[in-house]
C-alpha cells in the first residue's frame, strides 16, 4: 500500500462500505490495497476458496461455447452437473432443479411440496429460521422488524424450536427438544386449518442466531413427518457442500429429508442454487417451474468444477479438522473471556455468542460490533449477525480450505480484540 493510498484509507466501522477489488482463496483486498482474511467466505459462499482457477477456467470455457439457453433445452453443462451432484446427494434424493438464488430455490421447494400434497393449505417453518428475501421466503423467515413488505408477503405458520443455549424456563435441552417436538405435532394436528404440506427448516439456523438443535430434534421431526404424511424440507443453503465437515447437514445428523434446498457454496462464487428431491416425489410439469436463467450454463459449469474440487481436495475432512481446531481455540478463549457466552461449531459453521453477563445472558451487541470493527482494522473480516436487532454473534466461517496459519492469525486477532474490549469495559 503506497502512502497516497494510506492517507486515503477510510476509518472503518461496522457500517463502512469496503470496496473489494481482488479475492484469492481466503484473502480479499480492498481498493486501498489492504488485505483481509475473509472469515465470512462472502456470505458463507466461497466454500472453495475465492477464484479457484479450476472454477474460473471452467466458467471461461463455458462462456466461449454458450452463455445462455432457455431451460427447456438440455445442455452438456446441465447433464454433467446433474450426474456430479447425484454422486454427492443423499441416496434417494436424485431429482433436481436449479435456480440462481437460494431464495428462489426455497420457493421451488415450497412449490414441489404443495404439488405433492394437493389440497394441503399450510407450510410450517421454525421461528428463528431464515430462508431468503423473496416475498415467499421472507414470509417463511423470522418476523423482520419494520418490514415494509408485510402486506404482500405470504404468511406461514411458525412453530417453536429448541434453543439449547437459551432454553425455555431454564429447561434441560433434551426436555426442551421433546417439548418442541410435541408442539410441532400438535400444530400439525390442531394448530392449522387444512393439511400441512411440509415443514421447512434449516438444520442449523444461520441467519437466525446459529442455533443447532439437540440431535433428538432432527430425528423426532423426521419421525413426525413420516407418521403424519408431511414432507420435510431442509434448507441447506448455508450448511451444504462441506461447511459442517460433511457434504450436507443431512449426513451429519443422519436424517434424510424429502427435499434439500442448496445454494451459496455450490457455485464456487457463481450464482447457483437448487433443490434435490426424493425419487418418490412427483416432479414439476412443464412450465410450472420455468426461470429464464434457471439453467445458466456458466453457473452450471462453475458448479461442476466446484463440486469436483470440493471432493478432490477432501474439503469435508479439511472443514472437520479446521472445525476441531477452531472449537478448541474458542473454548480456550471462553475460559479467559467472560464476554463469550457460548461457542457453537460443527465444522466451519463456527460462532460465538457475546453476552454482558453469563448468568442473565444479556446480548452484548455493542461489544460484538466492536469485535467486527477492531477485526477490520487488523485485517480480519468476521461475520456478524444483526438478527432481530440482537446482533451479538461473531461468526468464523472462512473458506473450507483456509490455510492453518491464516486461521491461526484470525483467531489470534479475535482473542486480542475481545481482550481489548473487556479491558475497556473494566
Ligand atoms: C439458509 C438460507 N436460505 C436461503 C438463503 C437465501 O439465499 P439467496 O440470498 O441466494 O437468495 C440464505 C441466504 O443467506 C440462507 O442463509
Amino acid at each position: 500500500m503506497n502512502d497516497a493510498m494510506k492517507s486515503a484509507a477510510p476509518v472503518l466501522n461496522s457500517t463502512s462500505k469496503i470496496n473489494l477489488v481482488k479475492a484469492r482463496g481466503s484473502l480479499v483486498w480492498d481498493d486501498h490495497g489492504k488485505e483481509y482474511i475473509d472469515c465470512t467466505a462472502q456470505a458463507w459462499s466461497n466454500n472453495l476458496g475465492a477464484n479457484d482457477p479450476r472454477v474460473v477456467e471452467a466458467a471461461i470455457a463455458q462462456l466461449r461455447d454458450m452463455t445462455h439457453i432457455r431451460p427447456n433445452f438440455g445442455s452438456a453443462a446441465h447433464t454433467r452437473l446433474v450426474s456430479k451432484l447425484r454422486e454427492v446427494s443423499p441416496a434417494s434424493l436424485n431429482q433436481m432443479g436449479f435456480a440462481l438464488h437460494g431464495s428462489l430455490a426455497g420457493e421451488m421447494a415450497m412449490k414441489l411440496a404443495f404439488k405433492n400434497r394437493p389440497g394441503a393449505q399450510n407450510l410450517l417453518v421454525l421461528q428463528d429460521g431464515y430462508h431468503g428475501r423473496s416475498l415467499a421466503t421472507l414470509g417463511a423467515s423470522w418476523p423482520h422488524p419494520n418490514n415494509p413488505f408485510l402486506a404482500i408477503q405470504p404468511r406461514f405458520t411458525r412453530v417453536p424450536h429448541p434453543n439449547p443455549y437459551r432454553t425455555r424456563m431454564g429447561m434441560d435441552p433434551e426436555a426442551e427438544s421433546q417439548l418442541c417436538l410435541g408442539l410441532l405435532e400438535e400444530t400439525i394436528l390442531k394448530g392449522v386449518d387444512g393439511g400441512v404440506a411440509a415443514i421447512m427448516m434449516e438444520p442449523i439456523q444461520g441467519n437466525g442466531g446459529h442455533i443447532e438443535f439437540p440431535r433428538s430434534y432432527y430425528k423426532g421431526v423426521r419421525e413426525i413427518c413420516n407418521r403424519l404424511g408431511v414432507l420435510l424440507i431442509f434448507d441447506e443453503v448455508q450448511t451444504g457442500f462441506g461447511r459442517m465437515g460433511t457434504m450436507f447437514a443431512a449426513d451429519y445428523y443422519d436424517v434424510v429429508p424429502d427435499i434439500i434446498v442448496f445454494g451459496k457454496g455450490v457455485g464456487g462464487g457463481f450464482p447457483l442454487a437448487g433443490i434435490f428431491a426424493d425419487d418418490k416425489l412427483k416432479w414439476f410439469d412443464e412450465g410450472e417451474e420455468a426461470l429464464t436463467f434457471g439453467h445458466f450454463p456458466v453457473s452450471l459449469a462453475a458448479g461442476y468444477a466446484t463440486v469436483e474440487a470440493i471432493v478432490a481436495d477432501g474439503l469435508c475432512e479439511k472443514a472437520r479438522l479446521s472445525g476441531e481446531y477452531i472449537t478448541a481455540r474458542l473454548l480456550d478463549m471462553q475460559k479467559r473471556h467472560p464476554l463469550i457466552g457460548d461457542v457453537r461449531c460443527p465444522g466451519l459453521m463456527a460462532s460465538i455468542e457475546l453476552v454482558k453477563d453469563r448468568t442473565t445472558k444479556e446480548p452484548a451487541c455493542r461489544e460484538s460490533q466492536e469485535v467486527y470493527r477492531l477485526g477490520l482494522e487488523r485485517g480480519v473480516l468476521f461475520g456478524e449477525s444483526r438478527y432481530a436487532g440482537l446482533g451479538n454473534l461473531i461468526k468464523v466461517k472462512p473458506p473450507l480450505d483456509i490455510e492453518r496459519p491464516l486461521l491461526e492469525r484470525a483467531l489470534d486477532v479475535l482473542d486480542e480484540v475481545i481482550g481489548i474490549i473487556e479491558e475497556q469495559r473494566a
